[in-house]
Formats: C-alpha cells, structure tokens, sequence
C-alpha cells in the first residue's frame, strides 16, 4: 500500500526522511514533540527563544539515537525566523512537517489588561504562526507534501483562560481551517491540536488555588502529559494523518465535549 493510503512503507518508522520543524521546543509540548517526532524518525528542527534549551532539546534527541538541531529564533522575529529555517533547510532539507507550538500564557482580568500585553500575546501565538508558516508553505506546496500542526487550546470553548490567550487561540482556529482549504489540493494538510490542561511550566504559572480549580475540571482526574499531546501531534503528521483537513482534535481528558 501507499503512505497516501494510509501505510507507511516501514510502520515502525513512520515519519522517516521528513523534516520537522517544532517552535517553542525548549519545554513542555513543544519539547516531548521535538523527541517523539525524532523517535518515528523525522529529522528535528527545534527551534525556541530561548536558544540553549533548543540546544538541549536537539542533545536529547541526539542522545537517544535521533538526529536534531537546535535553532535560535523569537518566532514573532520574521527575519529570525527565516536565518534559522535556511539554517535547517541547508542542515536537513525542505520542511514536510510544521509544529506551531510557541507560546505564552496572558495574565489578568480583561478590564486590566495593557494593550502591550493583549498585543504581545496575539503576536507571538497568530503572527509567528504566520510567519513560521508562510515560511515552510513554498517549500510544501512544490514537493506535494506538508502538514501543519498548530497547538491551539480549549480555552476557546471553555472560555477558562485570559481573554487575550483565548482570542489568540480561536484565531488559530479560524488560520487552520481557512489554510487547509487553501492548500489541500498540493498535498498539504493543515490541523490543530487543541488540548485541555498539560502538566508543563506554563500550566504553573498559575497560582495553586487555580492549579487545583483547573485539576477538578479533568473527567479522567489527572492533568495531561506533554507526551499525550506530542501522540496526537505524531498522528497528525504521519500517515494516519492524511484524511485530515482543517480539523481540530481535542485530547482534552474530558474536560469539554466539542459540538
Ligand atoms: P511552555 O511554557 O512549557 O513552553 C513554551 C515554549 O515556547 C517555551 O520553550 C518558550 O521559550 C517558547 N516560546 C514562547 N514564546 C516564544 C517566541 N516568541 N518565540 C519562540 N519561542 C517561544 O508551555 P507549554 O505548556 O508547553 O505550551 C506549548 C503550547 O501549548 C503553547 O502554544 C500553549 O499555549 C499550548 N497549550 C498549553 C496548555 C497547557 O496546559 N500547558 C494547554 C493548551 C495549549
């Protein structure tokens, strides 16, 4: 069978000769999809702000068998952001699998918030979105082949987080699903992956009486792993993945039921 019918040629290394590209793979989900990409044998991109935990995250990798650079880049920074994909592309080759992950949380009630803040936030979760994937999209759409996975967050259903995150993260949606109309037909899928709440730094930003608050609300009585979320990112990118066209899943614990 073909990898276009669903089949890898070889099933244990699913995603072999691509190149991923993961931002924000310094921590959390960004970093367990850095090395869960790696061990289906993809050629790891992983690209942070902050530069030396990229580094740390592509050693990781290395350590364990797979092959990875780090890249220094502030996704928000289009010039940045180009200087560390050509660095990739000249490394490994055109990118076939796109992250978005980067991201920060925003603080305060919205009759609160600096615009400097509600702007920071929109910035780096929508415009490096853009520019990370307006980037890779030439290099998809000529090979035929490209997936785009953005961690989106259920917050936009749940409405539980700062307004700006959650406005930033809806427009996420609305990038997904107009995008992967747009370049469907060159072989290019386009998701999202919208999880509830992942035990990670950014989940400890808040403060315990809301850490606690926010563990009640998960049906299955845990908080998610960066890994759970990195299986649903993996999904998206392998072969499995190629019936899926501007959707969104949701491992989310049951903390809300979509529909
Ligand atoms: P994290 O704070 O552990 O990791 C975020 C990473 O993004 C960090 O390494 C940080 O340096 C990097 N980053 C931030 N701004 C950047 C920029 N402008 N340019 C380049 N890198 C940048 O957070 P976590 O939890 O792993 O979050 C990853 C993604 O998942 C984010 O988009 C977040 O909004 C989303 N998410 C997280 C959830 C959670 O409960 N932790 C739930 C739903 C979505």
């Amino acid at each position: 069978m073909t990898e276009r019918m669903g089949e890898p040629a070889d099933r244990s290394r699913p995603l072999v000769g691509r190149v991923a590209l993961v931002t924000g793979a310094a921590s959390g989900i960004g970093r367990a999809t850095g090395l869960r990409l790696a061990a289906e044998s993809a050629l790891v991109g992983c690209l942070d702000r902050d530069g030396n935990g990229a580094r740390d995250v592509a050693l990781a990798i290395q350590a364990s068998g797979g092959t990875a650079v780090g890249l220094t880049a502030d996704v928000t920074d289009a010039a940045a952001v180009a200087a560390a994909i050509s660095e990739l592309v000249e490394r490994f080759g055109p990118v076939g699998i796109l992250v978005n992950n980067a991201g920060i949380p925003g603080a305060g009630k919205f009759i609160d918030v600096a615009f400097d803040d509600w702007t920071r936030v929109l910035d780096v979760h929508v415009n490096g979105a853009f520019h990370v994937t307006q980037a890779v999209m030439p290099g998809m759409i000529a090979a035929g082949y490209g997936r785009v996975i953005t961690i989106a967050s259920e917050s936009v259903w749940l409405g539980n987080t700062s307004v700006q995150y959650a406005t930033a993260k809806a427009a996420l949606l609305g990038f997904t699903r107009s995008l992967a109309r747009q370049v469907a037909g060159f072989g290019v899928r386009v998701n999202a992956v919208a999880p509830g709440p992942v035990e990670t730094p950014m989940l400890f930003d808040n403060s315990p009486d809301e850490i606690e608050r926010e563990r009640a609300t998960v049906l299955i009585g845990r908080f998610l792993q960066p890994d759970e979320i990195a299986s649903s990112v993996a999904f998206l990118a392998g072969p499995g993945g190629d019936a899926y066209v501007g959707q969104v899943i949701s491992p989310n614990g049951g903390t809300v039921f979509p529909g």
